[in-house]
């Protein structure tokens, strides 16, 4: 807690079940003074059995208690070894010994954000599992990890945890910027420049800033993938630019009641997983598979567009997006945001220091260190909460 400097690893699997990327840190201070170097990362790929596996138990219709009660422990002893793998690929300069924290986000299999009564009480949920125990037993270093639940007991949906570090990072006097992450589902962080009474531009407040999911990310995309082409993604976008776009289905796709919500809002695969797409290709007709994606990563570009339109605009302007997350790599969803947001720029935050795949991981060794800290890390205007509260539990070796 009182070294000012400290190594810690990151550990992040998203909604797309991909894999764990992992990351090795050097932070320096905490909150607005917080320094950050990168010293190793890597994505550590799930087996395409794991992941089927990961994804039966993410599915209200397939999920099983027994699955899920063993893949707890199972998949923390996966995040435990990318922890140890990426700390042994860094190891010629610092040893086991030297790590300070481990902060993970777990692997999340169910995300209700809508509020319910229940039992007499008003409740939302959501549960990420890997358990932050079995990593600091397997490890010997001090994990902390279920940040979501902390901003879940206070009121909130839990998601998303990306905009306090995205405003401790990315926050500029200079620019209205918008940060988006495209993972299995995309969300953005919207950080105004304040203007001050003389006039003169400054960083924004945190309660200035606002986030919310604006749908899907890679996850109908990745989905159709999968099922059609038997493939776990759309490389580069390649399939997407051969087909066309079926407006018919676009049109459809729009209609899903999400869109219109008012932010903020989060989401997961609940709403546009397996039940999502089995809906989708129940309902075409004579459209190539190709055709298929196509129209289905436009869906996402637009969606994401569309939301700026509606949730962001007539607040702020935006003067740059930019983006992380694997979708980075599916250039016909770069370029069709492109498209859309222009004149806005639209770049991938590899233009800004940082690796598209990283961001996500380092984001979560940066809240462990805020909860050692003591620092509140949830943002009221994207988790729904109107209570700002220190996340995590912090799990001893
Ligand atoms: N080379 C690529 N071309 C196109 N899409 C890619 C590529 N690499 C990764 N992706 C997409 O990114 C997804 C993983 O992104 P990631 O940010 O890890 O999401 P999550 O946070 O949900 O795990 C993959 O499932 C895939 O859809
Ligand atoms: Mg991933």
């Amino acid at each position: 807690m009182k070294k000012k400097t400290k190594l810690v690893v990151g550990l992040m699997s998203g909604t797309s079940a991909d894999g764990i990327d992992a990351v090795l840190v050097e932070i320096k201070n905490s909150g607005v003074k917080t320094k950050l170097r990168q010293i190793a990362f890597e994505t550590y790929p799930y087996s395409h059995s794991l992941k089927k596996y990961i994804l039966k138990n993410s599915d209200v219709r397939t999920a099983r208690l027994d699955d899920i009660t063993r893949l707890n422990i199972l998949l923390g002893e996966y995040f435990a070894d990318a922890a140890m793998r990426i700390i042994q690929k860094a190891q010629s300069t610092f040893g086991k010994q030297n790590i300070d924290l481990i902060g993970t986000h777990g692997q999340t299999i169910s995300h209700l954000p809508g509020k319910i009564k229940m039992f007499g009480k008003s409740i939302r949920a959501t549960l990420q599992i890997g358990d932050p125990t079995v990593i600091a037993k397997r490890t010997g270093i001090v994990t902390v990890g279920d940040f979501r639940v902390s901003d879940v007991a206070v009121g909130g949906s839990g998601a998303p945890l990306v905009p306090y570090f995205d405003y401790i990072m990315f926050r500029s006097n200079k620019h209205n910027r918008g940060l988006l992450n495209i993972g299995g589902i995309a969300n953005i962080t919207v950080i105004p420049v304040c203007v001050q009474r003389t006039g003169r531009p400054k960083n924004a407040s945190l309660n200035n800033v606002f986030a919310f999911d604006t749908g899907p990310g890679n996850m109908i995309i990745d989905n159709i993938m999968r099922r059609l082409f038997n493939k776990p993604f759309d490389k580069s976008g390649r399939v997407a630019s051969r087909g066309r776009l079926d407006t018919a289905l676009l049109g459809w796709m729009l209609k899903g009641k999400y869109f219109t919500q008012q932010s903020p809002k989060s989401t997961g695969r609940e709403m546009f997983g397996d039940e999502f797409v089995e809906k989708i290709l129940g309902k075409i007709k004579n459209i190539s598979t190709e055709d298929i994606i196509t129209t289905v990563t436009e869906f996402t570009a637009i969606t994401i567009y569309d939301s700026y339109l509606k949730f962001i605009k007539n607040k702020v302007k935006l003067d740059e997006i930019i983006v992380s997350g694997g979708g980075v790599h599916n250039l016909y969803l770069m370029n069709s945001l492109k498209m859309y947001f222009h004149p806005i720029i639209v770049k991938p935050v590899e233009n800004v220091g940082y690796l598209s795949d990283a961001k996500e991981a380092i984001c979560f060794a940066v809240l462990a260190n805020e909860t050692i800290s003591e620092n509140p890390a949830n943002v009221l205007n994207a988790t729904g909460t109107s209570e700002a509260t220190v996340l995590g539990k912090i799990c001893l070796p």
